[in-house]
């Protein structure tokens, strides 16, 4: 392979999306994360968790869809999210979230279907969220940990579009948690401060 600058040097090359079932036709990962991958604090019930483990057969929570486009300055990568729809003792159904490595590093996250919430925050305590609806893109700037949130009852699906260097940190926002939960509460979504 020629390279130029550092960069791989790639071909253009084209991929298909199944927009409603929330899969690439020519993906080259998939990676499945299911519910015993999100034990160790995620959920503020970890007792509910290990229930659906135990009931539900281990049910793959949320999957991502990736190509093989290299993790370097110059290149844009991108995934398929599709989060399942379900609760953890009322706690809305959620990914791990991460910040990036290269921390001045943001992402686009275009939602294809579904319903739900973007949470993101600082590591100096600063918190915010935006609504996910097909059709709605919704940015996370640098230095913002995300994670996505399903609050509805089919899949959530969205396409992520980040800097190929961007890299994953899925330790400090472990670490941290975010300050802010997605609850049912008598058949209504509320924001709990944890
Ligand atoms: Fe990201």
């Amino acid at each position: 392979m020629e390279l130029r600058s550092g960069t791989s040097f790639r071909l253009p090359e084209s991929f298909i999306f199944d927009l409603t079932a929330g899969t690439m036709e020519n993906f080259s990962q998939r990676i499945a994360r299911c519910a015993s991958d999100m034990r160790g604090g995620y959920y503020a019930d970890e007792t509910a968790l290990e229930k659906l483990i135990a009931e539900q057969n281990n049910p793959i929570h949320y999957e991502t869809f990736e190509c093989d486009i290299p993790e370097e300055l110059g290149q844009v990568k991108f995934c398929i999210s599709k989060l399942y729809p379900g609760r953890v003792g009322g706690e809305y159904f959620m990914t791990k979230g991460h910040y990036h490595t290269l921390i001045e590093t943001g992402e686009q996250y275009l939602c294809l279907r579904g319903r739900g919430l973007m949470m993101m925050k600082t590591s100096d305590g600063a918190c915010h969220w935006e609504e996910f609806t097909p059709g709605r893109m919704v940015y996370a700037p640098p230095y913002w940990a995300h994670r996505s949130i399903n609050t509805g009852d089919e899949p959530l699906i969205s396409l992520c579009l980040y800097p190929g260097n961007a890299g994953h940190n899925y330790g400090d926002i472990l670490t941290e948690g975010f300050p802010k939960r997605a609850m049912l509460r008598d058949g209504k979504l509320v924001i709990e401060s944890r």
